[in-house]
């Protein structure tokens, strides 16, 4: 028996991929691997934002730097959907580490860099939501 899971995950494409006006090429990405953008927007985000939403981060020695690349440029956030999408979304992003990622992953093709890894992926379902209502409750 198969059981429906549709799950909504939280999706970034951060600055050094909108620097590269690499917006549209990923989406496409996200839409061949059968995800549905149900909503998106283009922003800025203060550094405290950033501080708040990578809060989980905050005693890594990486948290500052993190913090002030993802408030450096416009970022575009957005609501992913499909089956299983939370995992779905991770293995389409490959791993956090560009020179990790496997063949065919978002990061690998646009990954520059650890820090500039061009797109961020909720890392469970629980987070997801979480995410999701930093970005889209109003
Ligand atoms: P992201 O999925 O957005 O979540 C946290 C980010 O921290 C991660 O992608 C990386 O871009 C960044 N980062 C920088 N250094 C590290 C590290 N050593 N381990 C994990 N993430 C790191």
């Amino acid at each position: 028996m198969t059981m429906s899971n549709l799950e909504q995950t939280l999706s970034i494409i951060k600055p050094d991929a909108v620097e590269r006006n690499l917006e549209n090429e990923i989406k496409e990405m996200f839409k061949t691997n059968g995800f549905k953008i149900l909503k998106e927007k283009k922003i800025q985000i203060e550094k405290s934002e950033a501080e708040k939403f990578y809060k989980v981060h905050e005693t890594k020695p990486f948290y500052n730097d993190l913090c002030d690349y993802l408030s450096s440029g416009p970022i575009v956030v957005m609501v992913l959907e499909k089956e299983n999408s939370v995992l779905g979304n991770r293995e389409l992003m490959g791993a956090t580490n560009p020179k990790d990622a496997e063949e065919g992953t978002i990061r690998k093709k646009y990954g520059i860099s650890i820090d500039k890894n061009s797109v961020h992926g909720s890392d469970s379902v629980e987070n997801a939501k979480i995410e999701i209502d930093f970005f889209f409750k109003d």
